[in-house]
């Protein structure tokens, strides 16, 4: 399945959101999936491949569900909006690792990186921007 070109823009330039616990969890999730990028770009053995990839499983639903806790607790307008992105996000990742566990097509997963780093910007740069600056107007500590 093919999903986009390589990601054409600055693979590291991240957009800044007005909660800098979720500027941190973005970039912790970004030096995840680039290492991860290393890895397959260096054929890296599956076992390695298979532990990065639970890794970015565990940290994008820890990720997911710290920002929805938060859109609920303060009852975020775009909460149903917001929350709808993530559970595709997420099903989707899913999908992709029963995919590479069954077929280790390393095409297919690189394919899905650069579809999720493009998804990432724009997830970022509308969900997350608009759901920071409203948590911004509370007095809101978030340990990670
Ligand atoms: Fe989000």
């Amino acid at each position: 399945m093919a999903y986009t070109e390589p990601y054409s823009v600055d693979w590291d330039a991240l957009p800044n959101v007005a909660m800098p616990f979720m500027n941190t969890v973005h970039s912790d999730e970004l030096a995840l999936v680039t290492r991860l990028l290393a890895s397959l770009n260096n054929a890296a053995a599956p076992a390695s491949i298979d532990a990065q990839i639970s890794a970015w499983v565990e940290h994008t639903q820890v990720h997911f569900a710290r920002e929805e806790h938060l859109m609920q607790e303060y009852n975020f307008f775009a909460a149903p909006c917001h929350q709808g992105e993530h559970e595709q996000a997420l099903l989707q990742l899913l999908g992709v690792q029963q995919q590479w566990l069954r077929e280790r097509d390393t095409a297919a997963l690189l394919d899905y990186i650069q579809h999720w780093r493009e998804w990432l910007q724009q997830h970022i740069s509308t969900m997350d921007f608009v759901t920071a600056q409203f948590l911004s107007s509370f007095n809101i500590q978030v340990e990670l």
